[in-house]
């Protein structure tokens, strides 16, 4: 739904499934307008940090705040898990979203399958 139109765009719809997406402490979030989901994360639990990814707002949704409020939403989540580290390999042109989010690059560029280039993300929350 929004996974594929931002993330795989003209990909198969099979390259949308991510690996940990069916287990029982996978946590996906939406955001909706209208009933319409507009926005998604997923939140992928470890044992002493968690991975966010597939982090997408429909295009003509973005920089409206919906992106903003998905990671606030989820940062209180994993807080609430009692973990305080959250990090993502953030696109290229995803770092300036997220370093206004609070997150900051660790170690260097590296290429990924999908997306290109990217680094690392992390922010220490107050678990
Ligand atoms: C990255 C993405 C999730 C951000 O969601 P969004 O809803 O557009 O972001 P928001 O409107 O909540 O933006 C929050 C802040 O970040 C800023 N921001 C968002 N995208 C930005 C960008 N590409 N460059 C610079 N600043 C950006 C906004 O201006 C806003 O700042 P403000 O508070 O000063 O106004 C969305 O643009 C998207 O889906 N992009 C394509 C897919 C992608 O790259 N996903 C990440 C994969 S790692």
């Amino acid at each position: 739904m929004v996974r594929h139109p931002v993330l795989r765009n003209g990909l198969p719809i099979e390259t949308c499934a991510f690996d940990r997406d069916e287990d029982n402490d996978t946590l996906h979030l939406g955001a909706y307008t209208d009933k319409k989901l507009i926005g998604v994360l997923t939140l992928l639990p470890n044992a002493s940090d968690v991975q966010l990814r597939g982090m997408a707002v429909l295009p003509e949704m973005q920089k409206l705040g919906i992106g903003y409020q998905l990671i606030l939403e989820a940062e209180k989540r994993v807080v609430h898990m009692g973990i305080s580290l959250l990090w993502m390999n953030a696109r290229l042109i995803a770092v300036p979203f997220y370093e206004r989010c609070g997150y900051q690059k660790q170690g260097g560029k590296f290429r990924l399958p999908y997306g290109g280039d990217h680094y690392k993300m992390i922010k220490q929350l107050c678990a």
